[in-house]
């Protein structure tokens, strides 16, 4: 009786080999040249992801692949395919193939996949024309007003911490990218610097990353049927639903839905008008998408507005927290900041104009390095929609999962030297930048997907740095060796942005 159970257990596992090896083996045939770790019979490489426990073992585990095997590299998860770029060239297939725009199934984890930093390629065209103009170019040199009035709040409030104790100053400006964010996308001043609001919406900010980030990491938990049985689902529900109402409140208080209802879908939109006019704030420019492109929903303007909060205001104070670290670790540097805006916008209470900010030009180095060191986004992912030629002897097959390395390749000491793990900002001096392939250093991702906001960032972070260095002295203990990252939905440091600050006479 035994017997014949046990025979009969091996030849249907046997049988599954066979068929799951039968069924892939286009897929297979087709990723034969890329190199990866040994694949065990019907779980693929699955058995990597028990390693995955902690967020610092993801990222040990991601740096070790491309170190091991070359570009691209190939991981089968069950049945879907992984494939991990290491290499510029790659990158910059990736990032600009018509069949690359769409994004992974992770980023619909976030909860906003009709906002456009999730959207699928066919609603994100739309978006993406639409929306521009309340993000581009034009919305950052006009909200340079803005920038510098909550950064001098910050830098004012920083006075009250300035006691030469260390701490970390990651809420404290974030609250105020926050207060940024507010203001210029939706035209609402919450001052979340100077009220308890802030402090409420970044604490579930932080619990709802954590919770998507275990997501990410877990493939059992992918499937919807299954993760709505965890607590962890529980809890990102309850998040959800305290954020929304403060989404909603806003909406509320700007008449949204009244305006939703007047609006009508026009037959042939005509592209937005910018031309030598203040441009729309960004909620102005949604009901605008709804009028011209897509009948958007309460639902839908939430999941905007939610998306914009995350993408603008995480990831820039995230960055200009690192900024801050590695002035503080380099105080050679932080000196030569110093100067620079000492010869540029003396005054403390002195507003930093656009002319300002394109002469602080070393200034931009240490931004470079910074988020050279630290990208916020340390990979992209997407999904490609048809094969994808990558170079002659490679092709992603359709429905893959292709993973985009920013943060290796910006460490690669093939392209940036044996020194790639230190801190140099003359990394991004113009004749060294010239020699190096573009997509070495693409820390606001490239191509058509890119980041919307790159110069409202830049020209928001300089504005903050001014009203911050020329009022202190920062210090940490901290130093390169003792970071240790956090591979999460951004890529964050454990230690955080550990600094004590002083005064400058
Ligand atoms: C230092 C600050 C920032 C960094 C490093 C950064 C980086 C990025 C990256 C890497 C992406 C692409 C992600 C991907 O392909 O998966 C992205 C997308 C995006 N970012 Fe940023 N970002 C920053 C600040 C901002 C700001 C301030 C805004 C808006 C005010 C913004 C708006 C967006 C939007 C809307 C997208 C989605 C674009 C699309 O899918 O078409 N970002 N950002």
């Amino acid at each position: 009786m035994w017997n014949t159970v046990i025979v009969y257990l091996i030849s249907t596992v046997i049988a599954l080999v066979i068929y799951s090896r039968w069924s892939r083996r286009k897929i297979l045939a087709a990723v034969a040249n890329m190199n990866g770790p040994p694949l065990l019979p019907l779980i693929g490489n699955s058995y990597i992801l028990l390693k995955f426990t902690t967020t610092e073992a993801i990222y040990h585990h991601l740096k070790n692949f491309g170190n091991y095997y070359r570009s691209p590299v190939c991981i089968h998860i069950g049945p879907a395919l992984h494939i991990f770029l290491y290499s510029p060239e790659e990158l910059q297939v990736m990032l600009n193939s018509p069949y690359c725009l769409s994004k992974s199934r992770h980023y619909r984890f976030l909860r906003v996949d009709r906002g456009i930093f999730a959207s699928p390629a066919h609603i994100w065209r739309g978006q993406r024309k639409s929306l521009r103009v309340s993000l581009g170019p034009a919305i950052a040199n006009a909200s340079a007003d803005v920038f510098n009035d909550k950064s001098a709040i910050l830098a004012n409030r920083l006075e009250l911490l300035a006691d030469g104790k260390e701490r970390d100053y990651y809420h404290d400006i974030a609250k105020c990218t926050l207060d940024v964010i507010y203001y210029t996308a939706l035209g609402l001043d919450f001052d979340m610097q100077r009220t308890q609001t802030g402090d409420y919406y970044l604490g579930l900010q932080d619990e709802f990353v954590d919770i998507i980030t275990r997501r990410m990491f877990s493939p059992t938990l992918y499937p919807e049927f299954i993760y709505r049985w965890t607590k962890s689902y529980k809890r990102e529900q309850e998040i959800l639903r305290s954020a929304r109402q403060l989404t909603y409140k806003i909406m509320q208080e700007r008449n949204v839905e009244e305006k939703l209802k007047s609006v009508e879908v026009q037959e042939n939109p005509q592209e937005p008008e910018v031309i030598n006019t203040k441009p729309l704030n960004f909620l102005d420019s949604l009901l605008q998408l709804s009028r011209e492109r897509q009948q958007l929903t309460k639902e839908d303007i939430a999941q905007h507005l939610d998306t914009i909060l995350f993408a603008g205001s995480d990831t820039t104070a995230t960055t200009m927290a690192s900024i801050l670290l590695m002035l503080a670790m380099h105080p050679e540097v932080q000196e030569k900041v110093y100067q620079e805006v000492m010869e540029t916008c003396p005054d403390k209470d002195q507003s930093v104009s656009l002319d300002d900010i394109a002469k602080l030009t070393y200034t931009e180095l240490v931004c470079k390095e910074t988020m050279r060191l630290f990208p916020v986004a340390p990979i992209v992912a997407r999904v490609s929609t048809h094969d994808i030629k990558l170079n002659d002897r490679n092709t992603i097959p359709a429905n893959s999962v292709i993973i985009g390395a920013i943060y290796q390749v910006q460490r690669d000491p093939t392209i940036w030297g044996p020194n790639a793990h230190l801190f140099d900002p003359d990394n991004f001096l113009p004749e060294k930048a010239a020699k190096r392939h573009p997509y070495a250093y693409i820390p606001f991702s490239a191509g058509p997907r890119n980041c919307l906001g790159i110069r409202y960032a830049w020209v928001f972070m300089k504005i903050m740095i001014v009203h911050i260095i020329r009022r202190y002295q920062l210090k940490t203990s901290l130093t390169m060796d003792s970071i240790n990252i956090k591979y999460s939905v951004l890529l964050k440091m454990l230690n955080g942005c550990l600094i004590s600050i002083e005064k400058r006479d």
